[in-house]
C-alpha cells in the first residue's frame, strides 16, 4: 500500500508496480498486464520479452494481426510506445529498445501488444482501499502530436470532457468490468490502492478494453476534469486517503476544453529557452486558464519554455463548441518561436 501512494507522487508516466515503501519507484506494464490477465479485464492481446529475447519477440510480432504495438517496460515519458502497421518498423523498434539504444534500461525490458482500433477514452477514478472506486467525469485526450491523430505518440496533445459517447453505461460497464476487478486483484496482492487510478481504454467494437493504468490523475485529462468538479477536490481526496469516499462527486454541466502548446521539435528532441508572450492576454478571456507544464523564469525575470509540452491552455463553456472556441482564442495569443499545437481538439464532438 504505501509503495502505490508512493507512485502517485512519482511524477511521470507510468504503470504502477509492487514497491517497497521509500523505494525508487519503476513503472512496469508488465506487472500491470499481468493484473489485467489475472483479475480477467478485457485488454490487447501481449507478450513481454527481455534482453537477450530478440528471436521471440520478433517471432510474437508476426502472429499480430496487422496493428503492431511495442512499448517499453519502464517509463519514457509517454514517448516509448510505437504503434504501426509496419512489421518492419515495429521489429526496428523491438531490436532498439531491447539493445538498451532507444531508451536505455527502461527499454531493455518491453510488452509487444495486438493493435486495438477506436475512441480513446480516460476515465479518472477515486478509490479509498476499497474494490468500489468512485469515477470521475470521462475525458478524451489526443496522444498524437499530429492533426487527424498522424506522427508520433506524445504524452497528450488536448483533451476535452465530458465526452458525449461515453454516457453513464459506458461508464458503469468500465467500472464493473475493468475497474472493480483490478481493484479486487490488486486486494490480492495486498494492496488496497487509495489514489487515483487513470484508465487509459479503447473502445473497441467488441467492447471496451484497458489499454493501461496510471496511478495518478492524467496529463491533460486532468485540466479538463478537475475544472468542471463541483464538489470539492480537497474533500474527495482527504476521503480517499482517510480509507472512505462518502461525499458525492457533482460535475458542472459545463464543458472543458484544453489545448496543450508544445515546443519546436516535441516530442523527439524539443528546444527550449523560447521567451513565452501572451499569457496574460490569453487568461482576459472569459473562462480561459493556462496552466504551465515546462517553463521557468530565465535571469532576466522573462518566462521561457522549458520541456516538450510548455502550457495547457484551457476553457470552461457553456457548450464543447464554446469552450474549444475559446481556447483556441486563448491560445493564439500565447506565442513563442516554434510554438506548436494541435488544431482538431475535440473538432468532430463539438
Ligand atoms: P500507453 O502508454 O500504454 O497508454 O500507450 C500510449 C498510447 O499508445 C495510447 O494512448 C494509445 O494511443 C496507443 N496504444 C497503446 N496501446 C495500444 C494498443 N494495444 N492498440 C492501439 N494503440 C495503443
Ligand atoms: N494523457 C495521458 C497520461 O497522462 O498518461
Amino acid at each position: 500500500m504505501a509503495g502505490v501512494v508512493d507512485a502517485v507522487e512519482a511524477r511521470g508516466r507510468l504503470a504502477f508496480g509492487p514497491v517497497a515503501a521509500g523505494a525508487r519507484l519503476e513503472g512496469s506494464k508488465r506487472w500491470m498486464k499481468d493484473v489485467l490477465v489475472e483479475a480477467d479485464v478485457p485488454t490487447a492481446r501481449h507478450g513481454s520479452f527481455t534482453q537477450g529475447q530478440e528471436e521471440e519477440a520478433l517471432a510474437f510480432l508476426a502472429t499480430l494481426p496487422g496493428l503492431y504495438v511495442v512499448k517499453t517496460d519502464g517509463l519514457a515519458a509517454g514517448k516509448g510506445v510505437v504503434v504501426t502497421e509496419s512489421l518492419a518498423e515495429a521489429g526496428d523498434a523491438v531490436r532498439a529498445y531491447l539493445s538498451g539504444r532507444a531508451f536505455g534500461d527502461a527499454g531493455r525490458t518491453l510488452v509487444i501488444e495486438e493493435g486495438l482500433r477506436g475512441p480513446e477514452l480516460s476515465l479518472l477514478v477515486l478509490c479509498d482501499g476499497s474494490t468500489e472506486g468512485v469515477p470521475l467525469a470521462p475525458a478524451q485526450d489526443f496522444k498524437r502530436i499530429g492533426d487527424g491523430d498522424t506522427g508520433p505518440n506524445t504524452g497528450g496533445m488536448g483533451a476535452y470532457s465530458p465526452v458525449p459517447f461515453a454516457g453513464p453505461e459506458l461508464v458503469d460497464e468500465v467500472m464493473a468490468k475493468a475497474v472493480g476487478p483490478t481493484l479486487a486483484a490488486l486486494r490480492r496482492r495486498g494492496v488496497a490502492y487509495r489514489g487515483v487510478l487513470y484508465a487509459g481504454l479503447m473502445l473497441t467494437p467488441a467492447g471496451p478494453k484497458v489499454l493501461e493504468y496510471n496511478v495518478r490523475f492524467g496529463d491533460p485529462e486532468c485540466q479538463v476534469v478537475v475544472p468542471r468538479l463541483a464538489s470539492d477536490l480537497a474533500v474527495h481526496c482527504l476521503e480517499a486517503a482517510r480509507g472512505r469516499l462518502e461525499t458525492p462527486v457533482r460535475f458542472a454541466d459545463e464543458a472543458c476544453v484544453t489545448v496543450v502548446l508544445a515546443s519546436e521539435g516535441y516530442p523527439a528532441s524539443p528546444r527550449t529557452g523560447d521567451r513565452i508572450d501572451g499569457i496574460e492576454a490569453a487568461e482576459a478571456l472569459d473562462g480561459v486558464t493556462v496552466f504551465h507544464a515546462g517553463t521557468r523564469l530565465a535571469d532576466d525575470g522573462s518566462l521561457v519554455t522549458d520541456g516538450g509540452r510548455v502550457l495547457d491552455v484551457t476553457a470552461m463553456g457553456p457548450t464543447l463548441a464554446e469552450a474549444r472556441r475559446r481556447a483556441y482564442e486563448a491560445a493564439d495569443r500565447v506565442s513563442w518561436p516554434g510554438r506548436r499545437l494541435r488544431r482538431d481538439i475535440a473538432e468532430r464532438v463539438a
